[in-house]
């Protein structure tokens, strides 16, 4: 199902404002101070042990918050997103931070990659709109290669009723708030296997990685 959530995406300012007025508070905001987007960021590369040149997809990737940032590092990255609006202003931003990122319009429901394109995957904030996780989750692990990392910051199921009431309002917009249990159950499936996670207030930051595929007979 999709909703106003995914709707204002497609905008013209959502685009223009949603890194500078939400994206870069967001994480601060919501762990009340215990995790930033700076550490977030800074974290990215080392926590998926990646080299210069390893093929990164960013899944969901608005204006392109990770892919700047591993472009930064030395990686070939893929950014996609269903929002154009988002697509030109990722573009708009690695222009002028002097960094190459291949922006896509894709549904990360429905992939237009092959099998294995990609040795990492990223994916900040997106899960929760992605509608159908369980599907999202098979469609990421087919276009990753047997060992590649995926990572994941999504907000999870609050614990506590104030959170749980505000994610039933947020409910009708579109968005999406599983319990980090029922991701990595998903993800099993898929064949993601779950490294490590932590989680800070409603954020889960989780890392994985693809199984080796299973060879026909
Ligand atoms: C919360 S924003 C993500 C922020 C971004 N990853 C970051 O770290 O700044 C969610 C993004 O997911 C995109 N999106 C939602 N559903 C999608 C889908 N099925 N396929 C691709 N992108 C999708 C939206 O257009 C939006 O740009």
């Amino acid at each position: 199902m999709t909703g106003p959530a995914q709707w204002s995406n497609h905008l013209w300012l959502t685009a223009r404002l949603y890194e500078p007025l939400w994206r870069r508070r967001s994480v601060a905001l919501m762990t009340r101070g215990a995790y930033t987007t700076e550490r977030e960021l800074r974290a990215l590369p080392r926590r998926l042990a990646l080299v210069p040149g390893t093929r990164v997809i960013d899944l969901g990737c608005s204006a392109g918050l990770y892919a700047r940032e591993l472009a930064r590092a030395g990686l070939d990255v893929t950014a996609v997103d269903v929002s154009r609006a988002f697509l030109a202003e990722g573009e708009r931003l690695a222009r002028r931070e002097g960094v190459s990122v291949r922006f896509e319009r894709a549904d990360v429901l429905d992939l237009p990659f092959a099998d294995a394109s990609f040795d990492a995957g990223v994916s900040g904030g997106s899960l929760n709109e992605f509608g159908d996780i369980a599907r999202a989750l098979r469609e990421i692990a087919r276009v990753l290669g047997a060992g590649a990392p995926l990572w994941l910051m999504y907000a999870a199921r609050a614990e506590a009723t104030p959170g749980r009431a505000l994610q039933a309002l947020l409910r009708p917009s579109g968005l999406r708030f599983p319990s980090p249990e029922q991701v990595d159950a998903w993800a099993a499936a898929a064949g993601l296997v779950a490294e490590r996670s932590e989680r800070r207030g409603p954020l889960v930051f989780a890392g994985y990685r693809r199984r080796a595929r299973r060879r026909a007979r």
